[in-house]
């Protein structure tokens, strides 16, 4: 007889039966069932870069840096090292340096709270923002679905924002905020990710990026700017300037990642929060130290081991990781390259599937005319060996989306080629299940 039920989903946060929490676990395990099939899905960093040296190497770099330059006693610096620590981290000089090296960000130390994760991070801010019934939170379409889940952790509702090819509607913004108000609800803030954003590849135009910072200030809203694909463009042309280089106005909440630029293992990012929050008592402190009240309540401080590793890793490079990245940017323009010559091939134009041609990053995003949904993910990843994302996955209301989102940053351009011809094998045969009239 089956064990007795202890407990029923009902019984638990709604966010544990949420699709957005689902959505994760599904990808995994279709991946895990299916180990054999190519891999367009993954948005992992490349792993032929991985050195199993280096981590040791980082880990005595920083704690060097501690004795040599923080001027810690070699028993303190072990102490740094093993002992619980600081809640908003060790390594937040590092990170506020690199930021001032990388993006030319200058930002207090102090604002900076290094996180588990960037996913730690998009936890915290919401936490903080969620203050009552009536907030939510704007976020342009389509949208990480870590996001969407770390919404729903906290009871945080999200409304869409049109991304498009510009990556932000600015008119939408505006509607959709307005709306929000006219409804009687707090618009807190809207998430965006003006760089090679995931999953749609698009980016945010320098013009439309200042407009941006307007709209917030004129429309009262925070922007939640999260940046981990940023340093890989995949032209010659030059990085434009993040959303909090341009804030001039404290508007921008900064979330970083060191998973795609360091080493995912680690799980180090962090959030700058240099917002000026004023207390009951009348005395003025800084958001990141409310976001390290609800820190030392969640993971109490993140490994200081891992932020030695990352923060080790950064000296070595004088706290450059375009630097450290070199390698990694040609690996990933070269791959994105090869896939958009590899879909042109394949489907020569005009043709029923279209696609995006993103300037950078990691994902592109494919458009067919058939349904695109998990069964048929199912399908590609048992009977063609491919995997990618179906990108319903990345909008909220279970609306059907016929496209999937392809990853180019943990494959060969080998795979890449293997990978296209079985999803090429694969639309191939769903046009011939139901014909589609060119585009
Ligand atoms: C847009 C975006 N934000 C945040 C993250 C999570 O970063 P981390 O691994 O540092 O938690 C990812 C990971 O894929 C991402 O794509």
């Amino acid at each position: 007889m089956d064990a007795p039920v202890d407990l029923t989903v009902a019984d638990l946060h709604p966010s544990v039966d949420d699709p957005a929490l689902n959505s994760m676990n599904f990808l995994n395990e279709v991946a895990q069932h299916w180990p054999d099939a190519v891999s367009l899905a993954a948005g992992r960093p490349y792993e032929e870069f991985f050195d199993d040296d280096a981590p040791r190497r980082w880990l005595e770099r920083f704690r060097r840096h501690l004795v040599e330059d923080l001027g810690q006693s070699p028993a303190q610096a072990q102490r740094t090292l093993f002992q619980y620590g600081r809640t908003k981290g060790i390594a937040h000089h590092l990170v506020a340096r690199n930021l001032a090296v990388d993006e030319g960000v200058h930002v207090d130390p102090e604002a900076v709270v290094v996180t588990v994760g960037c996913q730690e991070a998009m936890f915290l801010v919401l936490r903080a923002l969620r203050a009552g019934p009536r907030d939510v939170l704007l976020a342009v379409a389509p949208t990480y679905v870590g996001l969407t889940g770390a919404a729903r952790l906290v009871d945080l509702p999200v409304r869409p924002v049109a991304g498009g090819p510009t990556g932000v509607d600015l008119a939408d913004l505006r509607e959709q905020a307005r709306r929000a108000r006219d409804e009687g609800l707090r618009p807190r803030a809207c998430y965006v990710m003006p760089d090679f954003a995931n999953p749609s590849g698009a980016s945010i135009g320098l013009d439309d990026r200042r407009r941006l910072l307007d709209l917030a200030a004129e429309e009262d809203l925070l922007l939640i700017e999260d940046n981990p694909y940023g340093l890989f463009p995949a032209g010659d042309q030059g990085r434009l300037p993040t959303l909090k280089a341009l804030d001039t106005r404290r508007r921008v909440l900064y979330l970083g990642s060191f998973a795609k630029t360091v080493l995912p293992g680690a799980r180090v990012g962090y959030v700058v929060a240099d917002q000026r929050v004023a207390g009951a008592d009348g005395t003025v402190g800084l958001l990141a130290d409310q976001l390290a009240k609800i820190k030392s309540m969640v993971t109490v401080n993140t490994s200081a081991l891992a932020q030695a590793v990352i923060g080790g890793a950064l000296l070595e490079h004088d706290c450059s990781l375009v630097t450290a990245n070199v390698r990694e940017r040609a690996a990933y323009a070269r791959n994105m390259r090869h896939l958009l010559a590899g879909l042109a091939r394949r489907f020569p134009q005009p043709s029923p599937v279209t696609w995006n041609a993103p300037a950078g990053g990691f994902f592109v995003v494919v458009t067919v005319p058939f349904r695109v949904d998990d069964a048929l993910l199912r399908r590609s990843a048992e009977r063609y060996g491919v995997l990618w994302t179906p990108m319903a996955h990345f909008y909220d209301d279970g609306t059907p989306v016929d496209a999937l989102r392809l990853s180019v940053s943990a494959v060969t351009p080998e795979q890449i080629d293997l990978g296209l011809d079985r999803l090429a094998a694969l639309v191939a045969d769903e046009l011939d299940r139901a014909p589609a009239p060119a585009r």
